[in-house]
């Protein structure tokens, strides 16, 4: 299982980083040594700092040797038992871990990392490593999640207001013993972010996937919490494997595949893991089961009509076995969609039927600004989804008289639509938005039958 954390210099990364991996056993990889490494030796050397050509080859003749905690490699080493796991990292044999937590490296390291060169020796060293790994790792940089470790099972993306981290960082080091203003730590430190950020290859960036943890306000304890939280949820789920699911998803393949013929296309859209929304246009009951049976690799939850609970007993029951949050069609219902943010936030996918009912009749129905609303607030992406044919008549879907199925496209670009809206009236954009989502879903390829 990996783990990739990413986040801005100074989030807690580290810190929460290492004792998430101490808690869990895992191994921990900080990747920011590596480049700090090599910037230390550059400028040990005097290479020039400016010439990567020289960088590269000063790299190619050093022998890098990295030394994770809790590896389980044989060359396992000390620090692995004791409360402080740290990456330790040899150059020719030189113990350099300390050294390279300079402030001249601490200036120049964004340089050196901004090299492509460099960085592709990086992240093949880093693959390796990690592949040796049997258990679980935790792995820590900028472009963990969204380059080096893409399908990493946990993503998640630490930020924190500039004043905080900075306040966090000249802690950090007056503790070592290094007296700087708070805003000399904050000038660099915003330098840092921009240089990280706005260069080409790999730049900083949160991965769509990843979950977002703000944590100007939290205390280490807290932001290790949250980590631990998210993580063990994960295990959990593996190990448990939900048998719900795997009994429905039984019974739905003879229900839905073998009898009734439904087809899926698109399932490779959705992403295995990380904060997702499905928004869908809605015929019949057959929706919420028909889109959780067709995403398969993941649980879902549903935002469903509380008047779908009231049709049937058995069908809440089963409902609420598989994760339907009630949504009062009256008014808002703030509780639910509190509900599906956090989850959302969390992690989880969340199906939503913007139109908020059925359209018995296959036209689309005008979209509530709801699906809008967890867009914008979780920030997620939102994967359309479009049903054909769960109108038609249970025999007629039998015979096969009709067609019958969903599709998944590609994840929305709403980002793009959001700071091309310029509606004050917040009700609006989330208006906005849903029929932005509902657009992209009525144009979506109606399910051919090929498939
Ligand atoms: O996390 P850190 O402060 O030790 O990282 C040092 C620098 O290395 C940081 O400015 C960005 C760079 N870095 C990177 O480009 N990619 C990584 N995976 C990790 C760090």
């Amino acid at each position: 299982m990996i783990i990739a954390i990413d986040g801005t210099a100074g989030s807690g990364k580290s810190t929460t980083a290492r004792e998430v991996a101490q808690r869990l056993g895992f191994a921990y990889l900080d990747t920011g040594a590596m480049y700090r490494a090599i910037t230390y030796k550059a400028l040990k050397t005097q290479i020039g700092l400016e010439d990567p050509g020289a960088i590269s080859r000063m790299v190619e003749e050093t022998r890098m040797e990295i030394r994770m905690a809790n590896a389980e490699r044989g060359m396992q080493n000390p620090e692995s038992s004791n409360q402080n796991p740290v990456t330790r990292i040899f150059l020719d044999g030189e113990d350099v871990t300390l050294a390279i937590r300079s402030p001249e490296v601490d200036q120049r390291v964004s340089l050196v990392s901004s090299y492509p060169r460099i960085r592709e020796k990086m992240v093949e060293l880093q693959r390796k490593m990690v592949n040796e790994i049997r258990n679980g790792i935790i792995c820590e940089g900028r472009d963990m999640g969204t380059v080096v470790f893409p399908k990493a099972e946990v993503k998640i993306f630490l930020n924190a207001s500039l004043r905080a981290r900075a306040k966090r960082r000249q802690k950090e080091l007056t503790e070592r013993g290094i007296h700087l203003s708070l805003q000399q730590v904050e000038a660099d430190l915003a330098r840092r972010d921009r240089l990280d950020s706005e260069r080409k290859v790999s730049p900083l960036r949160q991965a769509p996937d990843a979950i977002l943890i703000d944590t100007t306000d939290l205390t280490v304890e807290e932001e290790i919490n949250r980590v631990l939280e998210i993580v063990k949820k994960k295990l959990n789920f593996r190990i448990r494997k939900q048998w719900r699911w795997i009994l429905a998803r039984w019974v739905l393949n003879v229900i839905f595949y073998w009898l009734l013929g439904a087809r899926v296309k698109g399932r490779e859209n959705i992403p295995d893991t990380g904060p997702l929304l499905i928004a869908s246009n809605h015929l019949s009951y057959l929706d919420p089961p028909l889109v959780g049976w067709a995403v398969r690799k993941r649980e879902v939850h549903y935002l469903a009509m509380d008047g779908l609970f009231q049709w049937k007993k058995g069908f809440a029951w089963l409902m609420r076995q598989y994760n339907a949050i009630p949504l009062k069609t009256k008014g808002f219902d703030r509780k639910a969609f509190r509900r599906a943010t956090g989850l959302v936030k969390s992690g989880e996918a969340v199906v939503i039927f913007p139109e908020g009912a059925r359209s018995r009749i296959g036209k689309f129905l005008p979209p509530k600004p709801g699906l809008g609303l967890l867009a914008l607030q979780t920030r997620a992406q939102v994967i359309p989804a479009r049903i054909v044919g769960s109108n038609h008549s249970i025999r007629a879907l039998f015979l096969r008289r009709k067609r019958w199925g969903i599709q998944f496209g590609p994840p929305l670009d709403l980002q793009i639509t959001m700071s091309k809206m310029k509606i004050a009236n917040i009700k609006e954009r989330f208006q906005t938005v849903s029929e932005e989502v509902m657009g992209k879903i009525a144009e979506m390829q109606v399910l051919n039958s090929n498939h």
